[in-house]
């Protein structure tokens, strides 16, 4: 089952980036799609509430209307989001009981972390199957609700963009690793 010519973690976490320029007329391969979405499932979150579906738009014109629900033309925000052939849209669902009770108790929305764990599942995924990506948290919540018929109780969180990458692998920009880590205190 195991490919092994996939890259080592270490170079898949360097891989990663957000893509923001696609090939537009390359589709994603469906098998390349449902790996992802395997590797998604097998994504950890806090008492294994899993508490996300996903929905997979491939069809161009609904895409397309789900990208314009991205894009805010004054801010410059996601103006790429139409040249990706396939988004990832990532609903919240309700928690389990343990997820439910344990987050109140200690102050912590666990489903928020969660999604951003099978987020970044998705992601590195993509990058594994030679696919760009990039996280989409700016978004009209209401039109994609509208557009992909998510109850009204329910968000959607977070939209991933999938497709075949046009952009070279540019240089990360991070916080020095002191700046970011200290070792036994504070
Ligand atoms: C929760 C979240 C929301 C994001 N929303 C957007 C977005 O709406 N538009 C966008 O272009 N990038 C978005 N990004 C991508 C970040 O800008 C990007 O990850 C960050 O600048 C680091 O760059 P890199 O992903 O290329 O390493 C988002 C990332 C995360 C984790």
């Amino acid at each position: 089952m195991l490919n092994f010519a996939y890259m080592n973690f270490y170079e898949l976490v360097a891989q990663r980036q957000s893509d923001r320029n696609y090939e537009a007329e390359s589709p994603v391969e469906r098998e390349k799609i449902e790996r992802i979405l395997e590797a998604a499932r097998l994504a950890p979150s806090a008492c294994n509430a899993q508490p996300w579906k996903i929905i997979v738009v491939d069809n161009p014109e609904l895409k397309n209307q789900l990208a314009d629900a991205t894009a805010a033309k004054a801010l410059m925000m996601n103006h790429f989001t139409k040249q990706a052939p396939v988004h990832l849209v990532i609903v919240e669902e309700g928690a389990n009981i343990s997820s439910t009770i344990g987050g109140w108790v200690k102050r912590k929305h666990f489903p928020h972390i969660d999604l951003g764990i099978i987020a970044e599942h998705i992601c590195l995924a993509a990058t594994a199957e030679g696919l760009g990506t990039c996280m989409i948290g700016w978004f009209d919540e209401n039109k994609v609700r509208k557009l992909l018929n998510i109850p009204k109780q329910k968000r959607p969180i977070l939209i991933i963009t999938l497709g075949y990458s046009a952009q070279p692998l540019r240089e990360k920009k991070r916080k020095a690793i002191n700046e970011i880590v200290s070792w036994n205190r504070y």
